[in-house]
């Protein structure tokens, strides 16, 4: 008789907890080795931290799996294949993650053949969005931060010279910074497309010394790469030159401005987020940063993209009561509106599942001692991706 109810009230555990309890599996895809290999941890804290802060919200018996896997840099080959296994031997339902253009490109097909809802929390080449349905964009794309440079770049500097790294979002970043430098009456002196591992920047900033423009652009990926940058910019005297160093905030990412020092004091930048930024949301996301990494750690872009993404996939999850279905999930994506963001007020365009958002003009200050990207004026509000609206006039 004892045995009987003890198989009986099993069985009921188990039917019960198969009906209430759902895992809602994330592969979660970033650089944790290779170039810029310290930048997957500012994305993975800002979804745990995410998670921690907001795991009560979720309905009952839903719980979160983040499945984390490291890309290894710029690895289109690695990115397909992890994102492959994820889908088929851990039956993901979500992908997100991904720094790098051409992993997130080699990602693409398969999150529309799997219906596998892909949120890209950094990569910011334009076309990406457009590769498959399936992808929604929660970071940035690098027209939306140069074109807006290059507007405000006409009304102070005659000459540009423009220095990017050679893949997706160099172009994108170049392209879009020179139309509307041209269009405001600048004129581009040279454009100059360096290799994306291991460049010789002292050569090429030699170069640029030579060419006397007013000001230099620049796109390179964020981290130890930008304090290369700074540094051979300021080795070679370019500054002393009088030249004036800007670009989209890539090249003054919060949590190198220490390792950059005093050469990094007056660099202009165009972006969606500073850590020093005073709205009472990022205030409070940078607190709780260091309340749970350190005193000395900062969160960085890559964060902020990462935590308005988990943000977005919790409205998934809540609205579905954990249960997401692809299609569903990517409508629920697209009219998705967050007024509290600690960069400001974004939401999705339904038509592109890009990221709507502010773009800061920006200068490298010190606030109490330290470096920091100082919002200095709101350049642009509600901006889409310029890429596809220019495209669309066309
Ligand atoms: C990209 O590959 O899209 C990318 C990488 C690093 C950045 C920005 C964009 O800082």
């Amino acid at each position: 008789m004892r045995s009987v109810k003890f198989l009986l009230a099993m069985t009921l555990a188990i039917a019960a907890s198969s009906v209430f309890a759902q895992t809602v599996k994330i592969g979660f895809i970033t650089s944790y080795s290779g170039l810029n290999g310290n930048l997957g941890p500012y994305m993975e804290r800002a979804v745990r931290l995410y998670i921690k802060q907001h795991e009560k919200e979720l309905p009952p018996g839903v719980k979160i799996e983040l499945i984390t896997r490291d890309d290894t840099g710029p690895n289109p080959d690695k990115a397909k294949q992890l994102a492959q296994e994820l889908i088929v031997r851990d039956k993901v339902h979500l992908l997100a993650g991904v720094i790098f253009t051409p992993n997130a490109l080699a990602i693409a097909p398969l999150a529309t053949e799997a219906k596998v809802p892909f949120i890209i929390m950094n990569a910011g080449t334009s076309v990406i969005s457009t590769r498959s349905p399936y992808i929604v964009r929660t970071s940035f794309t690098l027209w939306q931060s140069s074109f807006p440079l290059g507007t405000w770049a006409s009304r102070k500097f005659k000459t540009a010279y423009s220095l990017v790294s050679d893949f997706g979002p160099g172009h994108d970043a170049e392209t879009a910074f020179s139309q509307a430098f041209e269009a405001g009456g600048g004129k581009i002196v040279a454009k100059v497309r360096v290799p994306l591992q291991n460049p010789d920047f002292a050569a090429y900033m030699q170069r640029v010394k030579d060419a006397k423009p007013d000001t230099l652009f620049v796109f390179i990926p964020a981290g130890k790469t930008a304090t290369a940058v700074l540094k051979n910019f300021s080795d070679l005297g370019l500054a002393s030159a009088g030249i004036k160093l800007i670009g989209p905030g890539d090249i003054t990412t919060d949590e190198e401005l220490p390792n950059m020092g005093d050469v990094a004091l007056g660099v202009t930048t165009m972006f969606h987020y500073s850590a020093a930024a005073d709205r009472p949301a990022n205030k409070a996301f940078v607190a709780a940063w260091k309340k749970e990494y350190g005193a000395n750690e900062t969160p960085n872009f890559l964060s902020a993209g990462s935590w308005d993404g988990t943000a977005l996939i919790f409205e998934a999850i809540k609205q579905q009561k954990g249960k997401l279905d692809p299609d569903r999930t990517m409508e629920i994506f697209k009219n998705w509106k967050f007024a509290n963001s600690p960069r400001g007020p974004i939401s999705i365009d339904p038509e592109t599942r890009d990221i709507i958002q502010n773009e800061y003009l920006r200068e490298v200050r010190k606030v109490g001692g330290q470096l920091a990207n100082v919002e200095i004026e709101t350049f642009a509000t509600a901006l889409k991706d310029p890429w596809k609206e220019l495209q669309k006039k066309k």
